[in-house]
């Protein structure tokens, strides 16, 4: 890997965005999102793009993300680009993280939201599926904050007043055990380590990094994929005991909510939002899980 190279070039987009003058507004604002060719991750762009930012929409889904960054790109005025990459691969991070840079010339705001589960006891799980998991979850979020933390440094050097933002978006598993999940709650609990430790280094630097701890996205195809979703898969594995439709076991989990619903990609748009303008608060996990996760 030429790393000289890749820093070289990306010093000369900093000093370019500094001398263009971005300002904070969100609507000057750059972003870099993974796994937004659906879920969470399309709806963060989405949003974002509409307020006007310019967005990176990064995805292993090559066409799921090309598709979308011309829609919002069309449908909102502002200038997205998809990119196929793979988080738990480092040539792809580091490919993923220049084009995003070259193309519009800096990087404010790193979503890191690629993620998958795999759920499974003990004796069910796999090293591989144990391995895999972590890969994207846990390693993925590694390799993507390295990457754009050395964009975000380089460009504090030509505008030292600047702030940047690293956010994670994690899981209520990553705040409490996950029964027959714990390849998840593992991968999410190290998240925030990572989320916690990457503060105390970055932010000298002005880089804040905050994880957002979403409850479960009842509506999103995680888990209401008819083939694949986990109300299939729960109900299949027999987890939640005595229900017989994938109906049953949604209504098991709307019922484990003191707020009574899903999270929606809404109140994560809103979190991500706040932890942006929020320039006061970094190294912190925020539940926005209507009241089912509770700090203590
Ligand atoms: N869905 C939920 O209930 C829920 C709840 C809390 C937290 N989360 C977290 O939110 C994030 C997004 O979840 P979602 O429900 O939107 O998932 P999703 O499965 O709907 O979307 C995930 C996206 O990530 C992409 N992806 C998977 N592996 C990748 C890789 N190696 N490199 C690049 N892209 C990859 C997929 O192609 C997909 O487009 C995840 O980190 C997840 O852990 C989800």
């Amino acid at each position: 890997m030429d790393t000289d190279f890749a820093f070289r070039d990306i010093l000369d987009q900093a000093r370019i965005s500094a001398q263009a003058g971005r300002s904070a507004d969100v609507s000057e604002r750059v972003f870099l999102v993974t796994g937004a060719a659906q879920g969470f991750g399309y709806g963060i762009a989405q949003a974002f793009a509409a307020m006007g930012a310019k967005v990176a929409l990064a995805d292993m889904n090559k066409k799921g993300v090309k598709d979308a960054a011309s829609i919002f790109a069309k449908q909102f005025q502002t200038d997205c680009m998809g990119i196929e990459a793979d988080v738990s691969d480092e040539d792809s991070v580091r490919d993923m993280t220049l084009s995003a840079v070259k193309h519009f010339g800096g990087l404010d705001v790193l979503v890191s939201c690629a993620g998958i589960l795999k759920a499974g006891g003990l004796d069910e799980l796999t090293k591989e599926d144990f391995e895999r998991v972590n890969a994207v979850n846990y390693t993925g979020f590694f390799l993507c904050a390295k990457y754009a933390s050395e964009v975000m440094k380089a460009q504090r050097i030509f505008d030292p007043a600047r702030l940047h933002d690293i956010i994670e978006i994690n899981s209520k598993s990553g705040l409490e055990g996950s029964k027959a999940n714990f390849a998840y709650a593992g991968s999410k609990f190290g998240g925030i380590g990572l989320t916690q430790s990457f503060a105390l280094e970055l932010a000298p630097f002005g880089i804040k990094v905050n994880a957002i701890c979403p409850g479960n996205l009842l509506d999103g195809p995680l888990w209401s994929d008819p083939e694949r979703g986990l109300f299939k898969q729960y109900l299949d594995a027999g987890k939640v005991a005595g229900a017989k439709t994938t109906a049953d076991v949604r209504a098991y989990y709307e019922a484990k909510v003191p707020l009574g619903r899903g999270c929606r990609v809404d109140d994560v748009v809103r979190a991500v939002k706040y932890v942006i303008e929020q320039e006061y608060e970094t190294g912190q996990a925020l539940p926005v899980t209507g009241g089912q996760v509770m700090l203590r």
